[in-house]
């Protein structure tokens, strides 16, 4: 199907967090680009499309004067906010998505379960339902995004019928799916994966998580999976199919080639002379492996004392949910651990771990991804892990090397250009980092050379099996 005819066709993307968040300063809105995995994917893939997003604008807003003011503001954006009162926002989105589904969906906790927050998770989808349900029109294509609205296909599909309305409805989760037995811990994983049921077609990133979802399905349902890649159930076909998401790396290139960004990065390679320089961007999150970092790096500098003044680990832990407890708790936990890292191994000539919690504007980001020869990620689950992507984009110059966790999706399809290690393992992480250190210029040509092509290839090739995705999924709305 030619791009013509997909740009013919209305399309609505839908997602919890619209890529954009509204902030009242001082009486006034403001809008700020929205951090995450999610948001840049999708910033990657839409830029040569016409679409229009829906999804909570990370405030609230009661005065319908108010809401007309933050509904123009988003116009711009093509953003269409979905509102919703402060505690049903909260119980949906820290109480349910991120306490209890989250941490299932990464394999991170056992049993939890509370009912009031799955009340307003149901609520909350059903909202989205009812607004998008009077948006679309029949054909357009429907394509909603992530954990925190699994139900949202099944009650958009009733919806649509009611109202006569014939719209394909497409689904990605940005997050592993895990094994079977893992996801029976959560008590309502019938209804979600029933819910995500009434889609056309439902995306993972990686193999293993498609695998794992249709196996589920066939276990916990008795759905009929005999055809690859396909689970009938209750009379529907749902397709199933693997995304790799990718980034925009000339948006990478580009920001790096601007003066300011040039500068920055001759102050830091001046700061940092004779010094090896690692980097680590993550949200402030627990499958991040941030308390196995810091302890890994704190292994590596007792194994290699002499390296204290000669190595500095930059530490980005971006603020996350800071609602939640949990990652309250974290915060907590990780500052103590730089603290003593810090006393142990600092010198007068400084310290050997720089722990940052808080938000780098952009071109701060991409003049820390250039000057880094080692990038650091220790996920211990992650759907895909896109910083991984945006440190190769901006290594063309250095050949830095990736010290990739083997649990980030990424790992998937980035293991041999990158050095491997299992998180929890502190001596491998050590060893890892060290040999990340010390590979020569050939390897590590070789090594960027590989991670390149994919980088570079993956966001065409995403294009492309969008526009073919779109194409499939008109045929099954006919
Ligand atoms: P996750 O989706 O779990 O947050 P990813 O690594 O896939 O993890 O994606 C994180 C994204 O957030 C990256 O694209 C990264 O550049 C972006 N990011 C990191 N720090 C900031 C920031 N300060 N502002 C905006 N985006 C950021
Ligand atoms: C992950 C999730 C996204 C989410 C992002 C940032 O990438 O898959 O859905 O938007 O993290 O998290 P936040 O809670 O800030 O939206």
């Amino acid at each position: 199907m030619g791009e013509s005819a997909n740009t013919k066709r209305n399309l609505i993307i839908v997602s919890n967090r619209l890529p954009v968040s509204v902030r009242r300063v001082d009486g006034a809105f403001q809008s700020s680009l929205s951090s995450g995995g999610l948001v840049t994917a999708l910033s990657g893939l839409t830029k040569s499309t016409q679409f229009r997003w829906f999804g909570w604008p990370g405030i609230e807003v009661k005065d319908p004067e108010e809401r007309a003011e933050v509904v123009e503001s988003l116009e711009k954006h093509r953003a269409t906010p979905i509102f919703l009162d402060s505690h049903l926002a909260h119980e949906h989105y820290n109480g349910f998505s991120n306490r209890i589904l989250w941490p299932i969906l990464h394999y991170t906790s056992g049993i939890l379960y509370d009912d009031g927050p799955w009340q307003a998770y149901k609520r909350v989808n059903e909202l989205f339902a009812d607004a998008i349900a009077e948006a679309a029109e029949s054909g357009t294509l429907i394509w909603v995004h992530d954990y925190h609205l699994m139900l949202l296909p099944e009650l958009l599909r009733k919806q649509l019928q009611m109202q006569g309305k014939g719209c394909a409805i497409g689904f990605s989760l940005h997050t592993p799916f895990p094994a079977g037995d893992f996801w029976r811990n959560l008590p309502v994983r019938k209804h979600l994966i029933e819910g995500l049921l009434s889609s056309d077609l439902i995306g993972f990133h990686t193999d293993e998580y498609k695998h794992n979802f249709i196996d589920t399905c066939a276990s916990l349902l008795g759905a009929q999976t005999q055809i690859p890649n396909q689970i009938q159930y209750k009379n529907r076909l749902v397709c199933t199919d693997k995304f790799i998401v990718g980034i925009d790396p000339q948006k990478f290139t580009d920001t790096l080639r601007r003066p300011e960004v040039q500068e920055r990065i001759k102050s830091l390679k001046e700061r940092y002379k004779g010094m090896k320089v690692i980097v680590g961007i993550d949200r402030l999150d627990h499958i991040k492996g941030l308390t196995q970092k810091l302890k890994g790096f704190d292994y590596f500098l007792d194994d290699h004392p002499e390296l204290r003044t000669k190595v500095v680990l930059i530490q980005v832990a971006v603020p996350s949910r800071e609602d939640v407890k949990e990652y309250q708790d974290l915060e907590t936990e990780l500052c103590t651990i730089a603290g003593k890292i810090n006393g142990k191994h600092a010198t007068p000539e400084g310290t050997p771990l720089l722990y940052m919690h808080r938000s780098v504007s952009f071109t701060e980001l991409t003049a820390l991804y250039s000057v880094a020869d080692a990038c650091l990620l220790t996920s211990t689950r992650d759907g895909m892990n896109l910083v991984s992507f945006e440190y190769v984009a901006c290594q063309e110059q250095n050949h830095g090397v990736l010290v990739l966790s083997e649990f980030a999706g990424a790992a998937a399809f980035m293991r041999d250009g990158s050095i491997p290690f299992h998180p929890a393992n502190t001596s491998e992480m050590s060893e890892a980092l060290f040999a990340a250190l010390n590979l020569g210029d050939e390897e590590r040509k070789e090594k960027f050379e590989s991670l390149w092509n994919f980088v570079a290839t993956n966001t065409r090739e995403t294009l492309a099996q969008m526009r073919s995705t779109w194409g499939l999924l008109l045929k099954l709305a006919k």
